[in-house]
């Protein structure tokens, strides 16, 4: 049997944030963060056919899985995205546009070293301040006593969530397959739930330029551009996130090409882009090979090509 796994994962080469609720049937969107073999997606997409499920998940392999577990029962209302949420939720989402959030026993990261990465950290309650709508919710479901407490406190600290007490071993209406596991070994779980009562008031997504593209004139040689940028970098739109230019080559139909590395709030990405000589000047583009999103890093990135190329 083949898969059009397209109908249901989401291409990256999109303008972004997204419309999603125009995508649901009532206009009310949840999303599940790390969403492992996808049946605590299936769940919902059943017990809400009114409400698009949009699913998230870093690892490619469970995205193809759990796609295709979404196909299989013929669930009309779900998407997914391969990415970091982290990333994913900032960039691809408009202000206050999510009712649900639900996180189901992410890994607990228990190095300092690692501390970055998990969701009890000031960034990630800013960011759910940020995504869910008034009303809304965020639901946490983990196997570590401690990381229920701290994502408890520093979510609500900043005053717009309020968290309800944690419940321990609670009834659930349904069971993940890591919930399933940890049970079965006879060790309790911990459940959160954090309200948002509060309203988000510093929107970040400013400008609406996402161009792949751009032309310029030029009285300059490829080789000089090539060599002009290589080792470049700098700051994001709008100061954030961070870009640099790696090796450049020259292809056998004379285009230019310069690797990029960018990250945008920890979220990483290597893509080219193409220098294509024209008869004036030049054409920048991004080479949609890689799918890489359009971040602030990226878009600064693309915008020093430009004038670069300019002789500026
Ligand atoms: C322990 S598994 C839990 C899977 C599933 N929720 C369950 O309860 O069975 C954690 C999942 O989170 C995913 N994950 C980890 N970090 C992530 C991130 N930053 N963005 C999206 N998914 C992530 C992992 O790939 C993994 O599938």
């Amino acid at each position: 049997m083949t898969w059009d796994l397209g109908r249901i994962i989401v291409d990256e080469n999109v303008d972004l944030p997204l419309d999603w609720a125009s995508l649901s049937p009532s206009g009310r969107v949840f999303v599940e963060i790390g969403f492992g073999n996808g049946e605590f997606i299936e769940y919902l997409a059943q017990t809400f056919p009114e409400v698009l499920i949009l699913g998230i998940e870093v690892s490619q392999w469970c995205v193809a899985k759990g796609a295709r577990r979404v196909l299989a029962a013929g669930l009309g209302n779900v998407r997914i995205m391969h990415g970091d949420a982290r990333f994913l939720l900032r960039h691809c989402f408009s202000p206050e546009s999510v009712e649900r959030v639900y996180m189901n026993f992410p890994c607990p990261w228990p190095k300092t070293r690692h501390a970055s990465r998990r969701v009890t950290v000031p960034h990630f309650a800013d960011l759910l301040s940020y995504l869910i709508v008034p009303g809304g919710s965020f639901e946490l479901a983990t196997d570590v006593d401690w990381y229920a407490e701290e994502a408890a406190e520093t979510i609500s600290a900043p005053g717009v969530f309020q968290a309800d007490p944690i419940e321990a071993d609670p009834k659930r209406p349904y069971i993940t397959k890591y919930e399933r596991k940890w049970r079965a070994m006879g060790k309790s779980t911990w459940h959160l739930v954090l309200h948002k009562t509060g309203k988000y008031d510093d929107p970040i997504m400013e400008g609406n330029c996402w161009q792949m593209e751009m032309e310029c004139e030029s009285p300059m040689k490829l080789e000089d551009v090539l060599s002009k940028i290589k080792d470049a970098e700098g700051k994001g739109v709008g100061g954030r996130g961070h870009w640099v230019f790696r090796e450049t080559f020259v292809s056998d139909s004379g285009v230019g090409l310069v690797l990029v590395i960018t990250t945008d709030d920890g979220f990483e990405q290597h893509f080219y882009l193409k220098v294509i000589p024209g008869r004036d000047g030049f054409k920048i583009k991004v080479d949609s090979v890689g799918h890489p999103y359009r971040t602030p890093a990226m878009r600064a990135a693309l915008h020093y090509a430009l004038e670069a190329a300019r002789g500026e």
